[in-house]
């Protein structure tokens, strides 16, 4: 499928998606505009009860009449582990006594809530579904088809590619190892999995894949579009770039940090919620460095942490928060989204 053919399928105007962002940075209000402004906007459910996530997209609606995509994940989420939960226990308390928290108790190994949220996926039928950590199953996947939802999978290596071209997913986002944010790595390792998006571009083009490919990681201006677009890609994903717009949800502290970067900070970590993720180093990070083995899996460390993460997000303290961020951060800017989206378009040379 050639970059018109996808644009056509996903009935939008330009080749810019906006990237789904689970937690505090997505929004409604962002996923709106980013559609309205032509792009295709979206919104990250993952972590949404069911009647949440079903609000969340008749809310979407009511504020554009365009296309959008809800994107989930659809696995990893470990069922048992065997590691000692009290060392991580001991440093997550050092922090809750620090910020006046009571100590902290430890969460539930939480199960996959995937099938239920597509299951409202299915019901409220947004026009395009996306998903990462995984794939859906050949029966989900027959499910989403048959109500003609538009499914975008996520892949970090040119493997993760084949197998999801394969299971028949309308388009496959290419998650460069530049990206913000957790790691889509599925097949392999996540070490053996962090492929520079110019490198798993061309990975996936010699595999010879068939679906049209959209590039993401530290993707921030009109040229790294250009350069995207000329490297084949049909579409681009961009995730940093959005954060520090009105519209995101995003801490006023996480946007600040973002905007304050002079140079690339960010480090791949597993502190704040057991999975691979790219963020500006902080205190929080290194309180953990070299006591990975104390880490509890995704989403139980994930779940843990969220009242440090709350409560330092409400008091602007940026080191105990997890300040996501790509391998772009230092080339963020504030603007409001539809402006970022016409900002971005201006170089593409050829518009398809
Ligand atoms: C704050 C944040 C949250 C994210 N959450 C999701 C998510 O819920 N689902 C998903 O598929 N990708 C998620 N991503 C990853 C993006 O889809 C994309 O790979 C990444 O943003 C691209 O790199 P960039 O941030 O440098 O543009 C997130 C990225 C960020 C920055």
């Amino acid at each position: 499928m050639t970059a018109q053919a996808l644009l056509r399928r996903l009935a939008i105007e330009h080749p810019i998606l906006l990237a789904p962002m689970a937690g505090s940075g997505g929004t409604p209000e962002l996923a709106a505009a980013v559609s309205n402004a032509g792009g295709l906007g979206a919104w990250g459910g993952a972590y949404a009860k069911p009647d949440d996530l079903a609000a969340a997209i008749r809310k979407i609606r009511q504020l554009t009449a365009r296309p959008f995509n809800i994107n989930l994940f659809a696995g990893g989420y470990a069922t048992d582990h065997g590691i000692d939960p009290r060392p991580m226990l001991e440093i997550v308390g050092q922090v809750h006594a620090e910020l006046g928290l009571p100590p902290p108790s430890l969460p539930p190994l939480a199960e996959s809530p995937f099938a239920a949220q597509l299951e409202v996926v299915l019901e409220e039928r947004p026009p395009v579904f996306s998903f990462t950590f995984g794939a859906p199953s050949a029966a989900q996947m027959a499910a989403l088809k048959k109500r003609d939802i538009v499914v975008i999978g996520t892949a970090t290596t040119g493997e993760e590619a084949r197998i999801l071209a394969q299971l028949g997913v309308d388009a496959i986002v290419a998650q460069g190892a530049e990206a913000g944010a957790h790691r889509g790595t599925f097949a392999a390792s996540f070490e053996d999995s962090m492929v520079p998006l110019a490198r798993l571009m061309r990975d996936i083009r010699t595999a010879d894949i068939a679906v049209p490919v959209i590039a993401s990681g530290g993707i921030m201006d009109a040229r790294d579009v250009a350069r995207c677009l000329g490297d084949g890609a049909a579409a681009v994903q961009l995730g940093t770039a959005f954060l520090p717009c009105p519209e995101s949800g995003a801490p006023p502290v996480h946007k600040q940090a973002l905007l304050a970067a002079k140079k690339d900070t960010t480090v791949i970590t597993r502190a704040f919620s057991g999975r691979p993720a790219r963020g500006l180093s902080n205190r929080f990070i290194a309180m953990v460095a070299g006591k990975e083995q104390a880490i509890l899996p995704f989403r139980q460390q994930n779940d843990l942490t969220r009242p440090m993460r709350n409560a330092a997000g409400q008091r602007g303290v940026a080191d105990l928060i997890s300040l996501w961020a790509g391998q772009g951060v230092a080339r963020s800017r504030a603007m409001p989204a539809a402006d970022l989206v016409a900002v971005l378009l201006e170089e593409i040379p050829v518009h398809p």
